[in-house]
């Protein structure tokens, strides 16, 4: 099967540096390779960065859906149709750096009014443990009651996309050893089709986020369970990402 190859530039980037990227990017990607790739630009560079990438067989993200609960007027919120106005698949939802920072605002009740109101977005949902929790061997239940949001506010329109990020492991080099993505994403796989029955393996889609460059990635795709990668800081370099995608399975 595919894999998904994703990028999730974050605050990062300018239109001088988005012209470069693909300057390089469009001569050296093995168009032939069959993985699905995905950017997430930031959401202010989505249109600009969609004229690269609209004649190829690339596709492009958001990173924040900012709504309330019934999706009613807000100063400052970016409703799914702009997104998909501008060329957007995909919305990043519960990325551990929102959870963060803007703890309070988005809390739990937060993150599912984003998930109802995708839309005709695909999410892909970030779940991922502190380093205490797993050190206290509290990681499944970290990711249960994460996936809970998920599960409750389930659009069975929508092919489920989890990205595994383990908190510890962004940005920081570190990184939980190849069985244990495999047993984690295996555990996040059974643990959503035991809440919703309806499911098969092969709707769910677990992809690995935190520390992943081009000398892990190809390992870490070839494992079980995982569908695919989720790359920050590597991705914004397109020798990096280049490499990343033409990584054959
Ligand atoms: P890094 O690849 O920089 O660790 O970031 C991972 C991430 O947060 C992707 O969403």
């Amino acid at each position: 099967m595919n894999k998904i190859i994703a990028a999730n530039w974050k605050n990062n980037g300018s239109k001088n540096l988005i012209k470069k990227y693909f300057d390089y990017l469009l001569k050296n990607i093995n168009i032939n390779n069959n993985n699905k790739i995905i950017f997430f630009p930031p959401d202010i560079y989505i249109d600009y960065f969609y004229n690269f990438i609209k004649e190829q067989n690339f596709y492009i993200g958001g990173q924040d859906l900012v709504c309330n609960s019934d999706n009613a007027t807000l100063t400052g919120g970016t409703k799914s149709e702009m997104f998909v106005d501008n060329g957007c698949d995909y919305i990043l939802v519960g990325h551990s750096e929102k959870r963060k920072y803007e703890s309070g605002i988005l809390d739990d009740k937060n993150i599912s009014y984003k998930l109802k109101n995708i839309n005709n977005l695909k999410a892909v949902f970030c779940i991922g443990e502190e380093i205490l929790d797993r050190e206290n061997n509290n990681t499944n239940n970290i990711l249960s009651s994460q996936l809970n949001d998920l599960i409750l506010n389930y659009n069975n329109h929508n092919k489920i996309i989890i990205a595994y990020e383990p908190v510890w492991a962004i940005g920081t080099g570190k990184i939980p050893s190849n069985t244990e993505i495999s047993k984690t994403h295996e555990f996040i796989k059974n643990f959503i089709i035991e809440k919703l029955p309806s499911l098969k393996e092969k709707d769910i889609m677990v992809l690995y986020g935190g520390s992943v460059n081009s000398k892990n990635a190809s390992a870490i795709l070839k494992l079980d369970h995982v569908d695919g990668v989720l790359v920050g800081g590597a991705s914004l370099d397109a020798i990096e990402f280049t490499k990343i995608c033409n990584i054959e399975l």
